[in-house]
C-alpha cells in the first residue's frame, strides 16, 4: 500500500508502546476490531520488532509500521520485520520517499518541511504538534506549501483531535491514547476496542482520495 493509502485507512493511527510481544497479536486486533487498521509500534521497547513481526504475520487486517525509526538501516530493519510504513519523528539525513517502504518523516519547522518536500515527500508527521504549533501551524502550513499532508502526533487526544482533522491538510492524526498502557498491562482488550471505535468515528475534512 501507498502512504497515501495508508493515511487514508482510518483518522487515527495508533502510537504503540509495547514492552511484551506476547501482547501485540491481541491488541492489534481489539484496535482493528475497533476500526483502527493502520498501527505503529515504536521502535522504543526490546519487544518492538518481535511484536512488529507478530502483527505482521498474525493479525491479517491490520497495517503494520515502526515508528520512533531514526536511520536508514532501521527503516530497512522494519520492513525485513513484516512493516509495511515507516514513522520518523524528524527528517532523516539521505532518505529519500522511494525506499523498502515508505516513510513518513517527522517535521516541526517550514524549513524541515522544504527540506523533506526536496527529497520527494509529500505526507509528513507534524511532530510534537502540540508543542510546535498544534493546529495554528498546520493552519500556517496550508499556504505556502499546498502540496503538503500531514499526520500530526504529540499531544493529541480525543479532546483535541477533531480540532487537528477539521484541516483540509490534515490526513489522519496518531496518538497512543487508543492504547493506554494501564489498558495493554491488564490485557484490557475490550476497552482498547471501545476507544478504537470511538476515534475510528471521528469525522475528517479530507474526504477525497490523497494524491500527493
Ligand atoms: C510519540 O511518538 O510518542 C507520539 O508522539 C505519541 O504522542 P502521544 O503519546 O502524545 O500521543
Amino acid at each position: 500500500m501507498t502512504l497515501e493509502e495508508i493515511m487514508g485507512l482510518a483518522p487515527v493511527i495508533p502510537v504503540l508502546i509495547i514492552e511484551d510481544a506476547a501482547a501485540a497479536a491481541p491488541l492489534a486486533r481489539a484496535l482493528c476490531a475497533g476500526g483502527l487498521t493502520a498501527l505503529e509500534v515504536t521502535l522504543r521497547t526490546p519487544a518492538a520488532t518481535e511484536a512488529i513481526r507478530r502483527i505482521a504475520g498474525e493479525v491479517e487486517e491490520a497495517v503494520v509500521g515502526a515508528g520512533t525509526v531514526t536511520s536508514a538501516s532501521a527503516r530497512q530493519a522494519a520492513a525485513d520485520a513484516g512493516a509495511r510504513f515507516a514513522v520518523s519523528p524528524g527528517l532523516i539525513e539521505g532518505e529519500y520517499a522511494e525506499g523498502p517502504i515508505p516513510l513518513l518523516p517527522g517535521v516541526a519547522t517550514a524549513s524541515e518541511l522544504m527540506r523533506g518536500l526536496d527529497h520527494g515527500f509529500s505526507a509528513f508527521k507534524l511532530f510534537p504538534a502540540s508543542v510546535v504549533g498544534g493546529v495554528g501551524l498546520i493552519r500556517a502550513f496550508a499556504s505556502p506549501f499546498p502540496q503538503a499532508v500531514f499526520c500530526p502526533t504529540g499531544g493529541i487526544g480525543p479532546d483535541n483531535a477533531p480540532d487537528y482533522l477539521a484541516e483540509p491538510n490534515v490526513a489522519c492524526v496518531g496518538g497512543s491514547w487508543v492504547a493506554p498502557k494501564a489498558a495493554v498491562a491488564a490485557g484490557d482488550w475490550a476497552r482498547i476496542e471501545a476507544l478504537a471505535r470511538e476515534a475510528s468515528r471521528l469525522p475528517r475534512a479530507r474526504t477525497r482520495p490523497l494524491s500527493l
